[in-house]
């Protein structure tokens, strides 16, 4: 019987030209600024309140980096393993000896498959992990993060075998976006995590910004006076 090996999880490309995107001098001073970080190694975290395009940008400097994008969407019931992999489904493998008829080996080993998941799939390699809304997952989920982050090193569960400690990939990066200021569903960052990225705040656009984003969105032209 053929051995079904589950699958990784697969990264996604987001396209480098969004049409829809709007960038005014405004924006295109965030984008720079956090480009600036990110191409020296830095990690980035987009802070502000809903609706403000912090994951529109994160989504656009992802697309600009031009690597494969791991994305996460903060959830209250991740664990640590939802974000570096657990042990899915098991192996079965049997032998039976019957060489001499009058006797009857026979030796059966049961192993659990592990599968990695997204946060190792991105350290492992090197593509950008945009984590969007961190802080909706627990502060003790994203507690694997630290060393990423600090020490580039990825703390692995004995069970995967091969590599307890995964060595991050060069060319990894992160991006994380957050509202401060949400109510409800949502944790307090925890000090050692935001310590290790570049927080960019962002307000609400200036207004000039605003009027080319309303009008791109509804497909009208801005009536110059
Ligand atoms: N630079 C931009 N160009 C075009 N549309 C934008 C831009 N920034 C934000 N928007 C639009 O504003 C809305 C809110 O943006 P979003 O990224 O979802 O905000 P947030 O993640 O902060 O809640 C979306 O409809 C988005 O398409
Ligand atoms: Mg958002």
């Amino acid at each position: 019987m053929p051995v079904e090996t589950l699958s990784e999880v697969q990264p996604i490309t987001i396209a480098k030209e969004q049409p829809n995107f709007v960038r005014t001098p405004h924006i295109k001073e965030i984008i720079d600024r956090a480009l600036l970080y990110i191409n020296v190694g830095f990690p980035i975290h987009f802070s502000s309140p809903a609706g403000t395009g912090k994951t529109t940008l994160a989504a656009y400097i992802a697309a600009n980096l031009e690597q494969p994008v791991i994305l996460i969407h903060g959830d209250d019931e991740f664990s640590t393993s939802d974000l570096v992999g657990g042990e899915h489904g098991f192996r079965r493998k049997k032998t039976v000896d019957n060489f001499i008829h009058s006797v009857l080996k026979t030796d059966e080993k049961v192993q659990a498959d592990w599968i990695d998941n997204r946060l190792t799939v991105a350290c492992k390699h090197g593509f950008t992990l945009l984590y969007d809304e961190f802080t909706r997952s627990r502060p003790e989920a994203n507690n694997v993060l630290l060393s990423v982050l600090e020490e580039r090193l990825l703390d692995l569960p004995a069970a995967r075998g091969e590599d307890a400690y995964l060595k991050v990939h060069p060319n990894f990066k992160a991006i994380f976006t957050s509202n401060p200021e949400e109510y409800a569903g949502v944790y307090k960052a925890q000090d050692a995590l935001k310590d290790r990225m570049i927080t960019i705040k962002l307000g609400h656009y200036d207004r000039d910004t605003e009027i080319v984003i309303t009008c791109a969105k509804a497909g009208v032209k801005e009536k110059r006076r």
